[in-house]
């Protein structure tokens, strides 16, 4: 068996991806006006993002996050049960994807639909998801950090390089149908950007409803909420289960890089990322 489902030159997991989905996808799917996409390279803080988004559109009213398993309520758009749900319900509030810019539903283009990019260090993503990734079969597994930290900087991952991620979507800033968050900002000032994120969908929350979606996304509460932490993937579905939600901090890469690997990894970033303002990326 492969190591990955390749699709376009990019490594996607074995389990849930299927190539004819991720071209029908790519060419096909309907993105609508009125949709609302959370887009991130895997390990960014994409599920506490969908918790904070759904959170905002139930005015903090946490029936709908307690309800129903994450991947039911917000379906992934090129995985296969993504697809399983969004032909078998009704169009969900939010849909999610990972897909790279230049794989996106091409109805996106010609759409007024609203995409939320949130982007976090990478080398904190790289970290995140050496220990979400090593022990499943979803994916190549890598013996030790150090292996995986080599695959990282090739794009040898899961949905590539990162680097080219966040280049392709980078270039949707200052579109009007696109905020660029980051998981940083959210670290350090979480109502904030709760806030930002109500303006760019047009949502006025009271601050009792702004309280309740504080207090249904902390890193507790999303850790204890079986429908959101991944606990009803079971090992026989995925051998060792996935822990989605581990530390949860910022800046953790630093209990796992050794000095050398921090200079390289600098030396790979200053190129990679070569006329993007520093400013750009809060942990920089
Ligand atoms: P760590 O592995 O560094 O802990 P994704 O949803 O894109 O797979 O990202 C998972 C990362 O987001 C994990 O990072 C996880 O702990 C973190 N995360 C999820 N929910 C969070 C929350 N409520 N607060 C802070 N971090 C959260």
């Amino acid at each position: 068996m492969s190591d990955y489902t390749w699709f376009e030159g990019i490594p996607f997991p074995i389990l849930g991806y299927k190539k004819e989905i991720l071209t029908e996808t790519c060419n096909k799917f309907v993105i609508r006006d009125e949709d609302t996409i959370i887009v991130t390279y895997p390990k960014s803080g994409t599920n506490w993002l969908v918790e904070t988004v759904s959170l905002i559109q139930s005015k903090g009213n946490p029936e709908c996050v307690q309800s129903m398993p994450v991947w039911e309520r917000s379906p992934w758009i090129e995985t296969e049960i993504g697809q399983k749900y969004l032909i078998s319900n009704e169009r969900p509030p939010l849909l999610i994807s990972h897909l790279p810019f230049h794989l996106f539903p091409k109805s996106f283009f010609h759409s007024k639909a609203k995409v939320i990019y949130v982007m976090r260090n990478p080398r904190d993503v790289l970290v995140s998801g050496y220990f979400f990734w090593s022990k499943s079969n979803l994916v190549k597994n890598a013996d030790s950090l150090s292996t995986y930290f080599e695959w990282f900087l090739k794009g040898n991952v899961a949905y590539g390089s990162w680097f080219e991620h966040i280049r392709g979507w980078l270039s949707m800033r200052g579109s009007e149908n696109f905020l660029l968050l980051s998981y940083e900002d959210m670290k350090k000032d979480t109502r904030k950007t709760i806030e930002k994120i109500c303006d760019f969908l047009g949502k006025k929350l009271e601050s009792d409803e702004l309280d309740m979606v504080l207090k249904n996304i902390s890193f507790k509460a999303m850790k204890e909420n079986k429908m959101s932490n991944f606990s009803l993937i079971t090992d026989d579905m995925i051998p060792n289960g996935l822990v989605l939600l581990r530390k949860g901090v910022t800046g953790d890469w630093k209990n796992h890089f050794t000095v050398a690997q921090a200079e390289a990894f600098d030396k790979v970033f200053q190129e990679k990322m070569a006329g993007f303002p520093p400013e750009l990326f809060p942990w920089q």
